[in-house]
């Protein structure tokens, strides 16, 4: 009895205090002139002013980097005079796998972050685009709405990434049961607002305890929009970041999903099937053929919203919820989920409403279906950056393909997608089977692909405009990081353990297992201006490119199995790891 007291009156406390403060509900505002939607015709205005103002800022740092590399015969600053590559950064999905993972790659390529190893530092300053999907969303879009704290600063002030599972966020009960009676009312103004709310609704809010919990609120009011008002952004500082979904469909393949991308500025897809975006901030307004029908409104474009919508395929984990402590709207919500929207996230009105030449599915329905960025198989955002033609792509592959690593399945699936009808937006290099991959060592180490542009002529006549890919593979260096997707919580300690393990898979284990990989990560970056402009590679490039390049060799003998050292190779060994780290198949709790 006591408890039941203590819980009502610590819940009028919390509502009293929420109702004050810019809330979850959107909110109307007066309708811009003109159109809110566009064809996918080029760069958004916005963006393009973004990444030319950014430009000389990466160049810089673009340049710091390349002399700290030590490149051997190559005089930086007269090349620099002549190019600018444009790096781009995909973080793949995986759950907080690929997020923790991510964020150790991250902290390698960042200058601010305090280690003895500088091997790739600055390499994040230098980059153009950074693009997650899934557990890679949350990485991306917790670190852009958070003015781009560094992962050492996350770390240290103890605010964010507190990865407890979100059914079970804190210690007590009473905290709990007011957590979700927050949560409740949250998507219950929402929805006393006039939006249709789903089992995404919750789930996203949940999930901002973890991402958005230096805001108040636990980010209820920010918006992915706001990103563009962070004073980083506004200082072009940082890389533009794109997050990935896909649209609906029974059954979507990497051959005919719809892609999307969610920006700060836009939300839509470059897929024949779309072929337009919508401004983000004005998300939730009823459109048709682009134009308001009636009231306009701003705040549908919550940042937990648009992370829960990346990674909808954890809204299931919501079914475990114990009903007992949920105020009965959202145990409503979430028990009347129909079996086929458990991972969907719904946008209603749609903004695609009569919106696209093409008379699609998309076009035709009144909501807009979006699920996972992962469930078309395609799981490293890749498409944003192959539309935007950047000259090299940094893919952190942290899938599930195989006991929880990765085969590269998810670069196949982008390659394979460039024969068909929806891939006539990009070009991608080739790629082998997975069979080769996992037997030529593949995935054991980084590999690049589309080395030489001149053998992309079967795939495009704009050879240069595709980059060249530094696929990075999930690994275990010092640590077993190769955890269940579906495994909700981590401690500090496999936290940490797991984001130094992805700092060690960035960097060649801090350089120890290759001291020229600076060296040779800078002649993969330089690549396709020096083919562009003539230029032929050093001596050391050469040796580099032997090293880490895919040479077209496809793997046709009997499988050799999966054996792991700490070199992060395929060997013969009776342990897994010469360490044997604690944390090796630890079972996980999963939902
Ligand atoms: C590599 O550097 C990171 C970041 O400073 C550190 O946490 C890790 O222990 C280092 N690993 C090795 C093998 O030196
Ligand atoms: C919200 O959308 C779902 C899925 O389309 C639908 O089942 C539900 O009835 C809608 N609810 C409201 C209040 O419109
Ligand atoms: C997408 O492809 C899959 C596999 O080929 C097929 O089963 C499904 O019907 C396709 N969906 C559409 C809308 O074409
Ligand atoms: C590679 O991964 C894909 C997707 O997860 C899976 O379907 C396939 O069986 C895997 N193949 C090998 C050889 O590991
Ligand atoms: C070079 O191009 C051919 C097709 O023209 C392709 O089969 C081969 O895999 C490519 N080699 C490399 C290293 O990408
Ligand atoms: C893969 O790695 C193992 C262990 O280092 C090595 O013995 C084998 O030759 C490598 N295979 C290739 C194709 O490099
Ligand atoms: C992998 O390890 C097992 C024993 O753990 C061994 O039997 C097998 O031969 C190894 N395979 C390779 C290719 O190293
Ligand atoms: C991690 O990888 C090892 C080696 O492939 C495997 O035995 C183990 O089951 C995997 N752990 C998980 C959680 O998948």
């Amino acid at each position: 009895m006591y408890l039941i007291v203590q819980i009502i009156l610590l819940l009028q406390v919390v509502l009293a205090a929420t109702s004050t403060s810019k809330g979850y509900a959107p909110f109307a505002v007066s309708c811009p002139a003109g159109s809110l939607t566009r064809d996918a015709s080029g760069i958004n205005s916005n963006e393009k002013t973004y990444i030319t103002n950014r430009q000389s800022m990466a160049k810089s740092a673009l340049a710091t980097f390349l002399n700290n590399a030590k490149l051997k015969d190559f005089d930086v600053p007269s090349f620099m005079k002549q190019a600018s590559p444009k790096i781009g950064l995909a973080i793949s999905g995986g759950g907080y796998r690929s997020m923790l993972t991510g964020a150790g790659e991250l902290a390698a390529l960042d200058s601010r972050t305090s280690s003895k190893d500088k091997t790739l530092a600055g390499i994040l300053q230098a980059s153009s685009y950074i693009t997650g999907l899934s557990g890679g969303s949350w990485l991306v879009g917790s670190i852009a709405a958070n003015n781009y704290l560094s992962v050492d600063k996350i770390l240290a002030d103890g605010n964010l990434w507190n990865l407890k599972s979100i059914l079970n966020y804190y210690s007590s009960t009473i905290s709990n049961v007011l957590m979700w009676a927050e949560i409740g009312k949250q998507v219950n103004d929402k929805s006393k607002a006039g939006f249709n709310t789903s089992i995404t609704d919750p789930y996203s809010r949940a999930i901002s305890y973890q991402f958005l919990s230096n805001f108040n609120d636990n980010g209820a009011g920010v918006l992915w929009s706001d990103v563009t008002s962070n004073s980083a952004f506004r200082a072009f500082q940082m890389p533009f970041p794109i997050l990935v979904a896909d649209a609906r469909d029974n059954y979507i393949s990497n051959l005919n999903s719809t892609v999307f991308e969610i920006t700060p500025y836009e939300l839509g897809s470059w897929d024949p099937s779309l072929k337009s975006f919508v401004q983000t901030k004005y998300l939730g307004t009823n459109l048709d053929s682009g134009k308001p029908t009636g009231i306009c409104y701003n705040g549908y474009d919550n940042t937990g919203f648009v992370l829960g919508t990346s990674s909808s395929w954890f809204n299931q984990a919501l079914l475990k919820l114990s009903n007992s402590r949920l105020p009965s709207f959202l145990s409503n919500l979430i028990t009347s989920v129909a079996t086929s929207n458990i991972q969907v996230a719904h946008y209603k009105p749609n903004p695609f409403y009569k919106s696209s030449k093409q008379d699609t599915s998309i076009s035709k329905s009144s909501s807009l279906d979006l699920v996972d960025g992962g469930e078309d198989g395609q799981n490293l955002p890749l498409l944003p950056l192959l539309n935007r033609k950047v000259d090299v792509i940094f893919a952190y592959d942290n899938s599930d393909n195989i006991n929880h690593w990765p085969n590269g399945s998810a670069l196949i699936k982008t390659y394979q997608r460039q024969f068909v009808a929806q891939g006539k937006s990009f070009a991608f290099p080739h790629v082998p089977d997975h069979k080769t991959f996992r037997n030529l060592n593949l995935t054991s180490k980084p590999v690049f692909f589309g080395c030489d542009a001149k053998n992309l002529t079967s795939l495009t006549a704009n050879i240069y405009d595709v980059p060249l890919v530094i696929y990075l593979p999930n690994r275990p260096f010092s640590y077993w990081s190769n955890t269940s997707t579906a495994k909700l919580e981590y401690s500090i300690t496999a936290r940490n353990k797991m984001i130094q393990n992805g700092y060690e898979i960035a960097t060649r284990k801090n350089g120890t297992l290759d001291s020229e990989w600076a060296a040779c990560v800078g002649c993969a970056i330089i690549r396709r201006e020096q083919e562009r402009l003539g230029k032929a590679q050093t001596d050391q490039c050469k040796q580099c490119f032997k090293k880490y390049c895919w040479d077209g060799t496809i793997y046709r003998g009997a499988d050799i199995g999966d054996n792991y050292s700490d070199t992060g190779l395929t060997k013969l060994a009776t342990a897994y790891n010469s360490q044997n780290v604690a944390g090796f198949n630890d079972g996980s709790s999963d939902f």
